[in-house]
């Protein structure tokens, strides 16, 4: 029996799994580690905190010699390392909101429509370049001291193998990669006076580029790139065809579709990346979706009351009566790529329960996916079908409501196991187990449930709820 390991480098903690040839789930482990937010808005974690995590669950998992290795995890932070290979400090993540002048600084040096045309996105504040930029100019000594910069996985890669690369999905997220040719943008780096020495080699993310050395592990066994969490995710959907799309409720929310070119949104309002399966994806991506959710259920009924919450939300008569929820809590990325934006609720009145609030949580979140899904249709996306994959999945009030806004089938799948699943599937694919992505994902990827849409009309809502941000955006600024 072949065994493929997966190994996700998560923001809350790391998770590792084992599947075998039919993708059947072996054994997985899991463990927490701590975030800094030392000051708001800024989020940071410390390298080996990830590096202790991963060693603990591949103890847990006891198979020291799979047959490959694949990794995944959290996209676009910065791990800067010195000559030794030493961490400088520590490691800022990709939801921390520093970069704000040095996003305008690439833009400024670069030019914003060329950043477009080499990177398919414009500099977010989360990417890993601004960050970059942001060490120089605030912290010029841990600047001086860092020869090497690393993503987040890329980093566990190093601790396992000792050698230091990358591959396309997760290098598409720093805004300093040429995702149209899938290599370091030689034009985004000299603009802004950065050597191409400081970035890792980028190999495919299906190729073996590097293999373990002694640790925990037996030496020797292949490791494949893997994928940004969301690409990995994908592949663990069959997200990897057009027309397969893919919607993941977690604390943030995405919608995500395979390109067969790098066509991107103009407005920068969805990203748009190389794909894990050597074409391209684009991908609408909400900060706050099960988050929201997970705050609503916090504020109104306590930490323990999902279950009486998606009751309440599933039974309210008339639906949330005209109540709106904007579910931008943290700002958004998509479709408004506002940092200010921020959440609330609009249309109370006395008729207004607890319930209704429940309601029109739920249907925030969901409108603002829909959303998303608008702009993608933009760039050719279409689909008989929505795989839905996150903690957000197990609500079937909440698949009805995604089957009806959307109007299409939404289906569950027998493994959700996250990235660490599409790590692992792109290690068998590395491995040589599958021809590639599509061959794997057809063998392996199982529909295990699917609800149809029932008719439920959401347009008049959704109007209502589109309408609110243009009415508001300046007043979040003020
Ligand atoms: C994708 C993104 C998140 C992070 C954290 O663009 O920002 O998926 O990778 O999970």
């Amino acid at each position: 029996m072949a065994k493929f390991l997966g190994i996700d480098v998560g923001t809350s903690g790391c998770k590792v799994l084992l599947i075998d040839e039919k993708g059947t789930l072996l054994k997985q482990a899991s463990a927490e580690y701590p975030l800094e937010t030392p000051k708001p808005l800024w989020t940071q974690q410390n390298p080996e905190d990830w590096w202790l995590g991963v060693q603990r669950c591949l103890q847990e998992i006891g198979e020291p010699r799979p047959d490959a290795i694949g990794l995944t995890g959290q996209m676009h932070g910065a791990v800067f390392l010195d000559a030794k290979g030493e961490v400088v400090r520590p490691a800022i993540l990709w939801n921390d909101q520093r970069t704000v002048d040095e996003c305008a600084e690439m833009d400024r040096k670069v030019g914003p429509e060329r950043m477009m045309a080499l990177t398919c996105n414009p500099p977010l504040t989360g990417f890993q370049a601004p960050k970059v930029l942001w060490l120089r100019n605030h912290e010029p000594e841990n600047f001086a001291r860092t020869k090497h910069i690393l993503l987040p996985k890329d980093y566990i890669r190093y601790r396992l193998t000792g050698v230091m690369a990358t591959e396309v999905s997760d290098a598409s997220g720093t805004a300093a990669f040429d995702v149209p040719n899938r290599r370091w943008s030689e034009e985004v780096l000299s603009a802004n006076a950065l050597g191409q020495g400081l970035f890792p080699e980028c190999f495919e993310s299906d190729v073996v580029s590097s293999s373990t050395v002694m640790g925990v592990l037996e030496e020797g066994v292949p490791v494949v790139g893997g994928g940004g969490d969301q690409a990995a995710g994908a592949v663990g959907t069959g997200a990897v065809v057009p027309g397969v799309v893919s919607v993941s409720l977690g604390t943030s929310g995405v919608v995500f579709t395979a390109l067969t070119s790098p066509s991107y949104d103009p407005s920068g309002a969805t990203h748009t990346f190389c794909h894990a399966n050597r074409a391209w994806h684009a991908m609408g991506v909400m900060l706050s979706c099960g988050g929201a959710i997970r705050w609503v259920r916090d504020v109104l009924y306590g930490g323990s009351g999902f279950a009486q919450m998606n009751a309440d939300a599933a039974t309210a008569e008339q639906g949330s009566l005209g109540l709106q929820f904007l579910p931008y809590l943290a700002g958004e990325r998509t479709p408004h790529k506002d940092p200010h934006a921020r959440g609330g609720w609009v249309g109370a009145t006395l008729a207004h329960s607890r319930t209704h609030l429940a309601r029109s949580a739920f249907e925030g979140v969901t409108f603002g996916l829909a959303d998303g899904f608008e702009v993608l249709k933009g760039l050719g996306a279409s689909t008989s079908e929505l795989r839905v994959t996150g903690g957000g999945a197990k609500s079937e009030f909440w698949l009805q409501m995604l089957a009806d806004v959307f109007g299409a089938p939404c289906v569950t799948l027998s493994v959700d196991e996250g990235p660490a699943f599409g790590a692992a599937i792109l290690a068998g694919v590395g491995a040589g187990e599958w021809p590639d992505t599509e061959a794997a994902t057809k063998q392996v990827v199982r529909v295990a449930s699917r609800v149809d849409p029932s008719g439920a009309d959401y347009r008049p809502s959704m109007e209502a709820f589109r309408a609110l941000y243009p009415a508001l955006a300046g007043w979040f600024r003020r």
